[in-house]
């Protein structure tokens, strides 16, 4: 649909002669005052651009800009007018309300250059709007996954530490492997919600020393899909909810809860998997001992192309023994 241009003059002639022109190009509106200018702002459907004269009766030309920015504030606004208006002219720019003038009489080639001109402008003005309130959306994310961290946390410190740390490595490893800042930012949120969906498994089931029956162990297994349902009205941005839902599946598709395959498998939950599994491995748990750093590399290493991604191992790996990379909260739990 192309985008609508309000003239606004009392000089019905000139209005006329403007359609002629323009009209076959442009999805233009006419409005013969101030007053029926600004009620067509207001009820109609956005304008891209208005252009209007200063001097009318009823409201003035200042006066209908003025209200313009009000009511319809992406609106790019244009004064043609007469040589004899000097005075409001620069008071309509000094206040911003304008991004062009034009003097009356205007050549049609001047009006199109300056009209192609005004939707560019506008589209820069969506443009900008646009990233704005996908800025504030991220923002809105990010708080909410912080909230839920701290649900975690509040239930279960070892698994929100867990998460935490998951989150570091994670974030190291999707760096390491050259993924754009978009992308880790979408790691780094989803590695810290991962087992989200444990706020559903009894918390003794989590931490209890000891082995657990078929039955608790089928419900630990549910916490993909739980955390993966909690998160799925957030995937405004990124698919969230199916990297949740994917961090324990494996390259072999011996993984849960859909046993999906190689690249069937979201590379930001292949990702997740790999740091999830080092960071469990080399941290202490009731139930069980660590087996260190080096053990859980060594797992890694043992399963990298089976259960893990070749490309995510290699990257640990040298992130590790490479660059000795290590966990920046080192607690109580962890063995080196
Ligand atoms: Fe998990
Ligand atoms: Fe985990």
């Amino acid at each position: 649909m192309s985008e609508r241009i309000l003239l606004v003059d009392d000089d019905h002639n000139l209005l006329l002669a403007m359609q002629r022109v323009l009209g076959a190009k442009y999805d233009l509106a006419l409005a013969p005052g101030g007053e029926q200018a600004l009620e067509r702002l207001a009820r109609d459907a956005p304008y891209a651009v208005l252009i209007t004269d200063l001097r009318m009766p009823g409201m003035d030309g200042i006066t209908l800009l003025e209200q313009a920015q009000r009511v319809s504030p992406d609106t790019v606004r244009i004064v043609l007018s007469g040589y004899g208006d000097l005075d409001q002219v620069m008071q309509a720019i000094n206040e911003g309300y304008i991004f062009r003038f034009l003097t009356k009489p205007a050549t049609p080639q001047q009006l199109e250059k300056t009209i192609q001109a005004a939707l560019e402008q506008h589209q820069r003005v969506l443009a900008a709007r646009e990233t704005h309130s996908l800025k504030r959306l991220k923002e809105a994310l990010e708080n909410v996954v912080l909230g839920f961290t701290r649900l975690v946390e509040a239930r279960d410190p070892y698994t929100a530490g867990h998460q935490e740390r998951v989150c570091q490595l994670a974030v190291a490893l999707s760096q390491g492997l050259g993924l754009s800042e978009d992308q880790v930012a979408c790691v780094r949120l989803a590695a810290l919600i991962h087992d989200l969906g444990k706020v559903y498994v009894p918390s003794e089931f989590l931490n209890r020393p000891g082995r657990l029956t078929q039955a608790e162990m089928g419900i630990i297994r549910t916490h993909p899909q739980v955390g993966c349902e909690i998160m799925r009205p957030l995937d405004f941005q990124w698919p969230m909810s199916q990297i949740v839902l994917q961090h324990h599946e494996r390259l072999d598709g011996s993984g849960y809860p859909q046993g999906l395959k190689g690249e069937g498998i979201l590379l930001e939950a292949r990702i997740i998997a790999v740091a999830d599994v080092v960071e469990a491995m080399s941290s202490h748990r009731p139930y069980r001992p660590s087996r260190g750093l080096q053990g859980a590399l060594r797992e890694i290493g043992d399963q990298r192309g089976c259960l893990y991604d070749p490309v995510v191992v290699d990257a640990c790996l040298e992130l590790f023994q490479g660059q000795g990379w290590r966990f920046e909260r080192q607690d109580q739990w962890q063995e080196q």
